[in-house]
């Protein structure tokens, strides 16, 4: 499990195994756009702003992986603070 503080939602929610970010922040109510859920697409990216994540998806270049994520696929590890 991994905790996301959704900065502009104002939410914190809790990631348990077996459910993706995606999940916790649509069912906490936070406006998502999200389309393939397999980590392709890239539609579900948000920004990056604290934390350490494990990048599990293949949407995003290397460079790009300090500042986004990739909210269907990819996890936090301990807490993380995303700006959506
Ligand atoms: Fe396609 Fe997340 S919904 S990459």
């Amino acid at each position: 499990p991994f905790t996301a503080k959704a900065l502009k939602s104002g939410v914190t929610v809790e990631v348990e195994e077996g459910q993706s970010l995606l999940q916790a922040l649509l069912d906490a109510g936070v406006s998502m756009d999200y389309s393939c859920e397999g980590g392709v697409c890239g539609t579900c990216i948000v920004p990056l702003v604290a934390g350490e994540v494990e990048h599990l998806d293949e949407f995003l270049e290397d460079e790009e992986k300090d500042t986004h994520m990739i909210t269907c696929v990819s996890r936090g590890v301990g807490e993380i603070e995303i700006d959506v």
